[in-house]
């Protein structure tokens, strides 16, 4: 069968990947895909990436399947026209999508569900918000209501720079009208882990877990980025955290949306924050797989990924079981000069080592030029390695490092230290 994923990133090519691999599949096109896509066996990048036209590609190439990657389709109700056009798609409605499109939305939702998150208040109207935060302690964290792109949330350390934020998002607009409404909320301490699951509505499968770096620089320094690097499983999710987080936040989570009218179908990636004494609390929810975390999360996958998606899509998710490689993996995204604020495009990419069993580079922004491998966003490549200890994953990923080379390469050379800091 034919199979259509939808995106262009690290995340879309390891599904395109991943989705090639099952037995019963014939084709993967990814829309728009990128210069890894384009060379990766039984996939084909398409050009069209409005909802319309790929319903017209559905229909003309009977395309049986579509996968949706990135969270701006999905809330701009790309599931809802293609089940309206009578085609199959894994993913959440643009009703079920508010769960990541509006921050107002989910913390509202999980206080009337009784999920442990951060104490919130929201606001649309910035002198209101002022007195709360000078009555709140710091630090404390603002958050615009919509999606912005990674870019909406500031953890301030002063009132200072709690209002600044404020003032960005209701008063000079700068996240237009992602920013219109505020979210303002405590400020967790911890470790994060991303906790991703399939769901078919009623039932649910949890993925490996896995952890991700949001800051540029090592040590967790710099700007916050879409993710730096990612490895699974994550440590800090023990059986007993893993046990809470399915019955104090997925399930409660999976059976209010159904309750509510909006049966959540597709993969929930729950952001948490993991205390020190193992109490966890959700940050945040995102409607689809995270990047990168999926990259070394699908290094991992044994089963046919295809079949755990009809599971779902058919509601007998409670009858999949997902297998899992034992090993470790971990994934480094190598970053294009200038990211995150305005990464340089066009710079020459050499040195990319054959894929392998236990190494696989992942490509995210590079496109081909007439044969040429260029950069072509700000995160270009997620180098994924397989290995018996995180140690040794991440050596591997490390070395196929040395040998790529392209201008103004920027990566972290630290992926992994939190759970390695651990295993000492
Ligand atoms: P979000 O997009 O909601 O995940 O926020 C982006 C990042 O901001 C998270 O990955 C956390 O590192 C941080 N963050 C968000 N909310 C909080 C919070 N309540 N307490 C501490 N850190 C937070
Ligand atoms: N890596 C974080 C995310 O996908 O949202």
């Amino acid at each position: 069968m034919k199979l259509l994923v939808v995106g262009g990133g690290g995340r879309e090519h390891a599904l395109a990947w991943k989705l090639a691999q099952s037995p019963r599949v014939q084709k993967v096109f990814v829309a728009p895909g990128n210069g890894g896509t384009a060379s990766e066996p039984g996939v084909q990048n398409v050009a069209p990436t409005e909802t319309a036209a790929l319903i017209d590609l559905c229909r003309r190439e009977q395309i049986q399947l579509t996968l949706v990657g990135p969270e701006a389709p999905l809330a701009a109700g790309i599931v809802d026209a293609f089940r309206d056009a009578g085609l199959r798609i894994f993913g959440p409605t643009r009703a079920a999508a508010q769960l990541e499109s509006s921050k107002d939305f989910a913390k509202s939702f999980m206080v009337r569900h009784g999920l442990p998150t951060a104490r919130h208040r929201s606001f649309d109207n910035a002198r209101d918000a002022r007195a709360y935060i000078a009555a709140e302690r710091t630090p404390i964290v603002v958050k615009a209501d919509g999606l912005a792109a990674g870019k909406g949330v500031v953890v301030a350390a002063t009132r200072e720079e709690a209002n600044a934020a404020l003032d960005a998002m209701l008063v000079q607009r700068r996240y237009g009208a992602a920013g219109g409404r505020v979210v303002v909320e405590e400020f967790l301490e911890g470790e994060e882990a991303s906790f991703i699951v399939m769901c078919d509505g009623t039932h649910v499968l949890p993925l490996a877990t896995s952890q991700d770096h949001k800051r540029l620089r090592d040590g967790d320094q710099g700007p916050n980025t879409g993710g730096m690097g990612a490895y699974s499983p994550a440590p800090i999710v023990t059986p007993k955290v893993h046990a809470r987080v399915m019955r104090e936040i997925i399930q409660p989570a999976v059976q209010g949306m159904a309750q509510e009218g909006h049966p959540y179908v597709g993969f929930l990636y729950a952001g948490l924050m993991i205390d020190s004494a193992g109490n966890p609390r959700a940050l945040e929810f995102n409607c689809r797989l995270g990047d990168p975390e999926t990259e070394p999360i699908l290094m991992r996958l044994k089963s046919d990924l295809l079949e755990l998606v009809e599971h779902a899509l058919a509601g007998t998710l409670e009858r999949a079981e997902a297998e899992w490689d034992r090993r470790c993996a971990l994934g480094v995204v190598l970053a294009a000069a200038g990211y995150p604020d305005e990464p340089r495009k066009g710079d020459r990419i050499q040195g990319l080592p054959a894929p392998a069993p236990d190494c696989r580079v992942f490509h995210a922004g590079t496109r081909l030029d007439s044969g040429t491998l260029v950069t072509n966003g700000g995160r270009v490549l997620c180098v994924t390695a397989l290995g018996d200890s995180l140690r040794i994953a991440r050596s591997r990923a490390y070395e196929a490092i040395e040998r790529i080379r392209y201008d103004g390469m920027q990566y972290r050379r630290d992926i992994g230290h939190r759970a390695l800091k651990k295993s000492r």
